[in-house]
């Protein structure tokens, strides 16, 4: 199989965020961006945009629509049927989790959130004055799994909506039918609104199977708003483009009364055919990026293995590994930032993603060359094996070996 992956050099001259947040010696694995070149359909959609110099408002009827291609995407993918008036173009998902939090709960009500939950969420949470009322993720030993009992515990008063993230980011889970409908079930018992953000639902590894939470039961859709794009699958987050899909047209007036339809914005022309683009042309470069990230995902899980006492369950979607290096007893004041001073590779720093502690976690971002991802990972062992610095908790290295 031909390895994908852009070299440093070409990411370097590009001006992502990823590449540039941080000085040039330092290796970029945090935010979720892939390091591999779009699918060509995307390209070409790109460029016919492009070539007719073609940027006035945009005009996307019929089967141009963003609504009628989101649409054909769920019943190709997952056997889900969806009425294209129920879907609202946005701009991006975190407008969309904005405008939902803002629609359908009021200052001071809580939101329920699976921690560690992609930060940006739970910062949007905090911004909207609602609480982040926490359900952690248990670990079983094999992998994190959604804890029914706390959910039931939660999902009350002050409770007013359950944010799903399913795929879950940063833990990889594909969440099972059964803990979908427990989730559903809390939902329907105690009147609460579920927003489920299924974007990484593109990128599942064998022998997982995605289940979109409107699909469970006509009872669950009609309190669920479904957000998704084709950004993470497809690389095209630059491009500003997603959707909201309500999950009937009662949730959707609610929505429309509370949210200035202006509010929203719109995507982009090219934002829309390159999604378009994507869902109905992009399958073949998919399946070769998940090949790469089937690679990738299983160096991250050797190398894992290899460090006495870190904790890793390998994702079941995402590009993404979340890695717990709390029973190392690690000096400084988190993981993040040992990895960011001694490997010089920038991760995303666990404590982003609870409101309380994991500062001894961090979130990996595996998309990219298997060389660069060797390149950061034997950087990382390095690290871990250095000497601490004297005035830290010891002198013996993370690892526990005098170097
Ligand atoms: C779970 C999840 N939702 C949403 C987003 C971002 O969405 P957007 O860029 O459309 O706001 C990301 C990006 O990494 C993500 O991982």
């Amino acid at each position: 199989m031909e390895e994908l992956g852009l070299s440093e050099a070409t990411m370097r001259v590009r001006r992502g965020l990823k590449w540039h947040r941080y000085p040039d010696d330092i290796l970029p694995a945090w935010v979720a961006d892939m390091d591999f070149d779009v699918a060509e359909p995307v390209q070409a959609a790109i460029q016919r945009v492009v070539e007719q110099r073609d940027y006035g408002y945009t005009w996307r009827e019929g089967e141009a629509s963003l609504e009628v291609a989101f649409a054909e995407r769920m019943q190709a993918r997952f056997s889900w049927t969806v009425d294209p008036a129920r879907v609202q173009p946005v701009v991006d998902l975190n407008q969309a989790v904005t405008a939902l939090i803002l629609a359908f709960s009021e200052p001071g009500d809580g939101v329920v959130a699976q921690t560690p939950l992609y930060h940006p969420f739970l910062q949007t949470i905090l911004g909207c004055g609602r609480r982040v009322i926490p359900n952690p993720l248990r670990d079983d030993g094999e992998r994190l799994v959604l804890d029914v009992n706390g959910l039931e515990r939660v999902a009350r008063p002050p409770a007013r909506i359950l944010l799903i993230c399913n795929p879950h980011n940063p833990s990889g889970r594909v969440l099972e039918r059964e803990e979908l409908q427990a989730i559903g079930r809390a939902a329907v018992a105690n009147d609460l609104i579920v927003i489920c953000d299924e974007i990484h639902a593109d990128l599942v590894y064998e022998p997982h199977r995605h289940i979109p939470i409107a699909t469970l039961s006509d009872e669950i859709a009609a309190r669920t708003i479904t957000i998704t794009s084709a950004t993470k699958s497809f690389n095209i987050p630059g491009l500003r483009c997603g959707v909201m899909h309500f999950g009937s047209p009662e949730l959707q007036a609610r929505f429309s009364r509370a949210i200035p339809s202006r509010l929203l914005g719109h995507p982009s022309g090219i934002g829309i055919d390159a999604t378009i683009a994507a869902w109905r042309q992009g399958q073949p470069w998919l399946e070769s990026v998940m090949r790469q990230l089937t690679i990738n995902r299983d160096l991250v899980a050797a190398w894992a293995a290899s460090i006495p006492s870190l904790r890793h369950h390998p994702p079941e979607a995402t590009f993404l590994a979340w890695l717990d290096l709390s029973e190392l007893e690690l000096p400084g004041s988190s993981a993040h930032e040992l990895f960011l001073q001694r490997a010089r590779v920038a991760l995303n720093a666990g404590q982003d993603f609870d409101v309380s502690g994991r500062h001894q976690c961090v979130r990996l971002n595996f998309a990219t060359s298997s060389r660069i991802l060797n390149q950061m990972l034997d950087r990382m062992t390095e690290a871990l094996r250095s000497p601490t610095d004297p005035h830290l908790s010891n002198s013996e290295s993370p690892l526990g070996v005098r170097s």
